[in-house]
């Protein structure tokens, strides 16, 4: 028995990826659903090292399935237990902002901690804690950063200008715009609800006749960007693109952010979609032999 990757139905493609670049059999986890909703989970061979390949959008279903996938290796023999998730959610409830929320973040943070032994994500949304580490206790939680990959997408020749739609954003625009010498600009946002948000970006007139690259970790709703680009294209941009981690916008928001002229919208694999242009499996891999995680 040695490592094994498994991957479920929807993320087979990108763990079948990763597992010709570590050179180990990627199968599938197999899942049913009973009729009140339950799931069966059954891995399907022995592994000394499991290590499962799954980003959590859509996370609640997703979450469960990990920990029973996880006890069924265990059952097998498995003497260590590898989560990758290259999108990890709940990681933006880092904090009660009303009294009586539940902090969602130190919870699942802190089930992953339990059940698995290593933990590997992608542009982790840490906003006021710095390092995964500070939230998953205990185990190796490593978190990898997709922004040089995306940088190399960025055709920097007519000197286009990186934004960051919001202060969070300022580690991944600087990350991608210090390697090429472009300038950035970091906008204000103000969230009045889950999907209305409210922009203000200091020294907007600087995209006046140029390119402007919004960057972000995430797309959810897609109205952050929508109201960047307004005030972009309004301030004089030429044109507006996007580059993100992770793209968990559903179609008809996708939709959104081309009638509002953002195009084109690139983002990792991390998630599946039409989006998706840059693949992972190289990032991770590399983190995973540098750990000593495979
Ligand atoms: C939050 O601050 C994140 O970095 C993203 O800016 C945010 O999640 C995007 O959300 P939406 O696409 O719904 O505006």
């Amino acid at each position: 028995m040695s490592a094994t990757l498994f991957g479920f139905e929807d993320s087979m493609a990108a763990t079948r990826r990763l597992g010709v670049l570590l050179k180990v059999p990627a199968l599938a986890a197999e899942t049913r659903r009973f009729p009140d909703e339950e799931c069966l989970v059954r891995v399907p061979v022995p592994a000394r090292t499991a290590i499962f390949y799954r980003s959590l959008n859509n996370p609640d279903h997703k979450i469960i399935e990990l920990l029973l996938a996880a006890s069924a290796a265990r059952d097998q023999g498995a003497q260590r237990v590898i989560l990758i998730a290259p999108y990890l959610a709940y990681m933006r409830q880092d904090m009660a902002f009303h009294s009586g929320e539940a902090v969602s973040q130190k919870v699942v943070a802190g089930l992953i901690a339990d059940h698995f032994d290593g933990l590997i994500t992608v542009d982790p949304h840490l906003h006021r804690i710095k390092t995964l580490n500070e939230v998953v206790p205990g185990i190796p939680a490593i978190s990898v950063s997709a922004a040089p990959l995306l940088a190399t997408l960025i055709d920097a020749r007519d000197n286009p200008i990186v934004i960051g739609p919001d202060s969070e954003s300022r580690q991944w625009t600087e990350a991608i715009a210090a390697p090429l010498g472009l300038e950035t600009l970091v906008a204000t946002k103000q969230r009045l609800g889950d999907r209305q948000v409210s922009l203000t970006i200091a020294g907007a007139d600087g995209v006046k006749g140029r390119r402007a690259i919004l960057v972000d970790d995430m797309i959810s709703s897609g109205r952050t960007l929508v109201e960047a680009a307004r005030l972009l294209y309004g301030a004089g941009a030429i044109s507006v693109e996007a580059l993100v981690t992770h793209c968990l916008a559903s179609a008809d928001d996708l939709a959104l952010l081309e009638a509002n002229g953002i195009r084109p919208v690139v983002s990792s694999d991390s998630i599946d979609g039409p989006t998706s242009k840059v693949q992972l499996a190289p990032l991770i891999c590399r983190a995973l032999q540098d750990n000593g995680l495979a």
